[in-house]
């Protein structure tokens, strides 16, 4: 299905309500950690019919040069239109326009369809984080019957 953009609107919220929980915590297991990456970050939505259906979170560093996006996520219900794909060439651009040089992002070497879709958008592994998840997080983490370890950072020089 392809995605009808022009019914769908993307905007900065000030104001974290429960709505954006239900979709932050699709991408991070850690509500402690959502709440500390918050605290320094950007936050944008995008809604359809005044419906919160998917989020972008990025967060500035050394005086906007580089950026990170922290957490990407759709609603279960959304996912495979083309809205992942939609958040993140917004947020590129609005990382251009405040003259960000690179932007990382970070993922689970079990991800494979996050790692696709970053790399399709001209994201380049960068560094791997060893034992990640398994020294951060107090659960284990499976996805695509693959243990969660390893944080994979990709960079994209803007
Ligand atoms: N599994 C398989 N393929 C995927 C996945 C996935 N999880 N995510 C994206 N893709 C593929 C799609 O099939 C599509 O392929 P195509 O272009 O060849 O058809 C392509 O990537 C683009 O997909 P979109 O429709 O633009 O992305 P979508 O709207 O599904 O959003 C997202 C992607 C945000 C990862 C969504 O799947 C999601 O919310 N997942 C749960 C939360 C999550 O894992 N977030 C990322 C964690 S990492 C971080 O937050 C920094």
């Amino acid at each position: 299905m392809t995605l009808e953009k022009q019914n769908l609107t993307f905007r900065q919220i000030i104001k974290k309500e429960e709505e954006l929980y239900n979709l932050l915590l699709l991408a991070d297991p850690s509500k402690e950690k959502i709440d500390e990456y918050l605290k320094s970050s950007l936050v944008f939505v995008v809604e359809g019919n005044n419906k919160m259906i998917g989020t972008v979170v990025l967060q500035t560093l050394e005086d906007n040069k580089f950026a990170e996006i922290k957490n990407i996520s759709v609603l279960e219900e959304h996912q495979g239109k083309g809205l992942g794909t939609f958040l993140i060439e917004n947020v590129l651009e609005i990382a251009r326009q405040m003259n960000c040089e690179t932007i990382y992002i970070g993922t689970a070497n079990s991800s494979i369809g996050q790692l696709y879709l970053y790399q399709k958008l001209g994201f380049e592994i960068r560094e791997i984080r060893k034992n990640f998840f398994i020294d951060n997080y107090s659960e284990l983490i499976y996805e695509n019957n693959i243990q969660a370890k390893h944080m994979i950072m990709l960079a994209k020089q803007l």
